[in-house]
């Protein structure tokens, strides 16, 4: 990141206690050591010029460089930078005269680093200390005036105006104190004899000496110096350098040596005796370092750790026998080895993707540290095969993980991610992280039937909700966006919803009938089921369901002709001049099933003459069997089954009168031939019967008259005779039954004449508009529903539709 920062204003904007100076991009503040929690360093969102709102939505937050300690929190709300633990600036920089901590401010979305640097500025906090309560001088007598001696100075871990300023030496009559600065930069303090001692007029002295620093409070610290008075003199010892410097590898063992000071005393014997000692060492070097007291030498005591110090300067005292002492600096640097592993730190995680999030979304955001120095901390990061995400490097040290491709939660919804980041050292440290991460479910996926489609058999006359078969669709959703339900799409079948025909349960998909089927009314429907789930919006399918209904032999054979029962007699003539082998007469039976059930056979079972005709099994053709003879009686009555080929078969019968004559004349001995035992009045009955016909036949000419009247309107009259079965009389199924022994559609039946029975009968046919042939309905009509009829032709006015009737007359 380039640094933005400007040149700094030469003055600040004075809060309270901080001092802040706001750069575009970087942030800096300064704070005073130990102040307590919550103290207000400086205003966040303001500095940044960001919304208030957004500091919480960005999940703005700071951590401290290399480290994991809080030293400082943001205040989401008010965005104030406030103090989150206590800052001790010694703690944390020891003599450094800058101590500044610096911070990486960190917001989300989309993920943005700003760095924050902190000038934690020195309080007086800290009073002077002398190393040793009491310091021991041994002095000749014989010390000439402006003889120096040399003593250590007193520390201050603050720095700056507050560390030691002054030294102030209690009033007496022999010293004066003198402070003086070393070619290092290091200052020490000397007692300069300004008046000669004499040992015989006082042998020691003690004198207090105040150190003071300039701080406010002033601290001060104090130490006695003992001052006694002997009778020879020596000099002082002579460190080889003023001051030494070291290398040291970190991690060194205990006991490694570090460096040997050597200092060399011009006098001999006790005099000359050289010993070291430390005189001024922090607290951090003294668990780390000793000195030998004879040799000089100084060897590793502790954890040796460059990330904890990098550097320290100790001072080094030779005293010789008599006190008599010198100072050397020494500076040892601490080397770098490559003994941390880099850190990876999860800064922000989402902890569920929706899956249709699209590809380059970051979804988290993660920090890699390495407390080493240099290529020992170069860092490389990297996730491992096979996941749709990857590591985009960010800002520093920062890295987004981001997907790659297209999640489908259906697919995998789970993922482990290892992360693994190595550095650069030799050898390199490497470490590793796993994050889960989950794919939340969105309803992407509608209902899938297993099936291209549906369909079911069901016998006719079944049950009333009995069930038919089931649909199932599977959905790979999640809880509610994966709950299917099932339903009925709406639709007709024969002009009736859906919904009266079947049912649907909802949770299984399993489908009943509501009512019973009937196969003469329809063979097969089909409905549409819907699948849908329970998602916001929801998806949905549908498949289609075809029913099939099959037959069952529930119809039994319907005779149309001859008339089956009833009191009207219809009568067949035939010539005596009739061959064998002429057609007679035929019986035409229909039935309403299909297939076996339909399929019809004719046996005569009972006749007046069991040789004289046979009727075709299939076809209902009625035969004369051979010529006929003048014995042959003159009516013939014939008994004929009619059975359809179901399991179990129905049947039905019917009757056939025939009538042997060859001359109308011969008809008034007719007389009734299902009842003999009436002959004796056949007379009587026939000349009823002319006086009818004739009567009949005059009202027939004037309803002749009133027909074609009406013909315009399409009314037809069969009048030549012939059997006529009108079309329209049947089902339109059965036409295509053919040669199965039921009538063709186009039968015309016209071998022989109906005749001149006495009894004439009017056949009315209603034609039928709708599909079905009622079982109840015949051909017949009482004269009463004649005249309704025929005052519906003259008046109707729906006549295109319904007025057509079909006079059939036998004479
Ligand atoms: C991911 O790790 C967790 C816990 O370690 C484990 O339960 C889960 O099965 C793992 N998932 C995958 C997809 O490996
Ligand atoms: C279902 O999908 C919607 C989006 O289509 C999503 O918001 C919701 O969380 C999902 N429900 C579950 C239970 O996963
Ligand atoms: C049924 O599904 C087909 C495609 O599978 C679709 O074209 C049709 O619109 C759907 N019908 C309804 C009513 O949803």
């Amino acid at each position: 990141m380039v640094n933005r920062r400007c040149v700094p204003q030469s003055y600040g904007f004075v809060f309270l206690f901080v001092v802040v100076h706001y750069a575009r991009g970087d942030l800096s503040y300064s704070v005073q050591e130990e102040l307590k929690h919550g103290s207000v360093i400086g205003n966040i969102a303001k500095d940044l010029g960001l919304e208030l709102g957004k500091l919480s939505a960005r999940k703005a937050r700071v951590d401290l460089d290399g480290s994991d300690r809080q030293y400082v929190g943001i205040n989401l709300r008010s965005g104030d930078l406030f103090v989150a633990e206590r800052i001790d600036r010694e703690e944390h920089c020891g003599e450094r005269p800058a101590c500044i901590l610096k911070f990486d401010l960190l917001l989300e979305n989309p993920l943005e680093l700003h760095r924050l640097s902190l000038q934690v500025q020195d309080v007086n906090d800290n009073a002077p200390i002398f190393p040793k309560d009491i310091i021991k001088l041994e002095i000749r007598e014989s010390a000439d005036k402006g003889a120096r001696y040399r003593i250590n100075a007193a520390q201050d871990a603050d720095i700056g105006q507050n560390s030691v300023q002054s030294y102030t030496l209690q009033q007496n009559a022999h010293f004066v104190f003198s402070s003086q600065t070393t070619k290092a930069g290091s200052k020490y303090c000397e007692l300069v004899l300004d008046k000669e001692l004499d040992r015989e007029e006082q042998q020691e002295m003690r004198l207090l000496l105040t150190a003071v620093d300039g701080g406010s409070p002033q601290r001060s610290g104090t130490v006695v110096i003992h001052v006694i008075v002997l009778d020879a003199n020596d000099n002082a010892p002579v460190f080889t350098e003023a001051v030494y410097s070291a290398r040291l590898p970190e991690n060194s063992p205990l006991k490694t040596p570090v460096i040997t000071v050597s200092a060399s005393d011009a006098d001999e014997g006790v005099n000359g005796e050289v010993t070291y000692e430390f005189s001024r060492l922090s607290d951090k070097s003294q668990k780390l370092f000793s000195l030998d007291q004879k040799t000089g030498e100084i060897i590793v005591t502790g954890d040796v750790d460059y990330e904890e110090g990098s550097k320290y300067e100790v001072i080094v005292e030779a005293k010789d026998g008599y006190g008599l002492s010198s100072e050397a600096k020494v500076i040892i640097d601490i080397t770098d080895v490559n003994d941390n592993a880099p850190v990876i730190y999860v800064k922000s995680l989402s902890n569920s993707i929706p899956e249709n999030v699209s590809p380059g979304t970051e979804v988290g955001i993660i920090n890699v540290q390495d407390r080493d120095s240099e290529n020992n901390r170069q860092v490389r990061c990297s996730i491992q095969q096979g996941v749709p995400f990857k590591l985009v490097p960010s800002i520093k040290n920062y890295y987004s993980l981001v997907t790659t491709g297209q999640l489908d939660r259906e697919l995998v919804s789970d993922y482990n991610i290892t992360i693994t980041a190595t550095d650069e050292g030799s050898p390199p440290l490497s470490s590793s992280k796993t994050v889960q991460l989950s794919v939340a479910d969105i309803n992407d996926n509608p209902p899938v039937f297993e099936e291209q489609s549906y369909s079911t058999y069901v016998t006719e006359n079944n049950k009333p909700g009995s069930t038919l078969c089931s649909v199932t669709a599977r959905d790979p959703d999640w809880r509610q966006n994966g709950t299917v339900i099932y339903s009925l799409l709406p639709g007709e079948v024969n002009g009736a919803p859906v919904s009266s025909y079947l049912s649907v349960n909802g949770d299984t998909g399993v489908i009943h009938a509501v009512r019973s089927f009937d196969y003469e009314q329809f063979r097969s429907f089909k409905v549409h089921v819907m699948a849908r789930d329970n998602g916001s919006p929801p998806l949905s399918s549908n498949v289609t369901v075809s029913v099939f209904i099959s037959d069952v032999n529930d119809n039994s054979p319907q005779v149309l002709y001859p008339a089956p029962e009833g009191n009207s007699f219809m009568t067949e003539l035939i010539p005596k001049s009739a061959h064998g082998g002429s057609l007679v007469s035929k019986v035409i039976a229909v039935d309403a099933d299909s297939g076996q059930n339909a399929w019809l056979s004719y046996h005569i079972v009972k006749s007046t003459d069991p040789g004289l005709f046979t009727i075709g099994v299939h076809s209902g053709e009625i035969r004369t069997q051979r010529d006929i003879s003048e014995s042959d009686s003159m009516k013939q009555n014939l008994i004929v089954s009619v059975k359809d080929n179901g399991q179990p078969s129905l049947s039905a019968t019917c009757s056939m009168y025939l009538l042997i004559s060859d001359n109308l004349a011969e008809v008034p001995e007719l007389k009734d031939i299902s009842y003999d035992e009436k002959n004796s009045k056949l007379t009587s009955y026939l000349i009823i019967a002319l006086v009818s016909v004739s009567t009949f036949f005059l009202t027939f000419i004037i309803i002749i008259l009133g027909v074609r009247f009406c013909r315009r309107r399409k009314p037809r009259l069969l009048f030549d005779g012939a059997v006529a079965i009108p079309s329209a009389y049947l089902p339109p199924n059965y036409a295509d039954v053919d040669g199965t022994g039921t009538l063709r559609s186009a039968y015309n039946y016209d071998a022989y004449l109906t005749t001149g029975s006495r009894t004439s009968d009017f056949k009315f046919v209603t034609s039928y508009n709708d599909n079905t042939l009622p079982a109840d309905q015949t051909l017949r009509k009482s004269p009463s529903d004649f005249a309704d009829v025929f005052g519906d032709c003259d008046a109707s006015p729906e006549v295109g539709t319904t007025s057509c009737y079909f006079i059939l007359c036998s004479f």
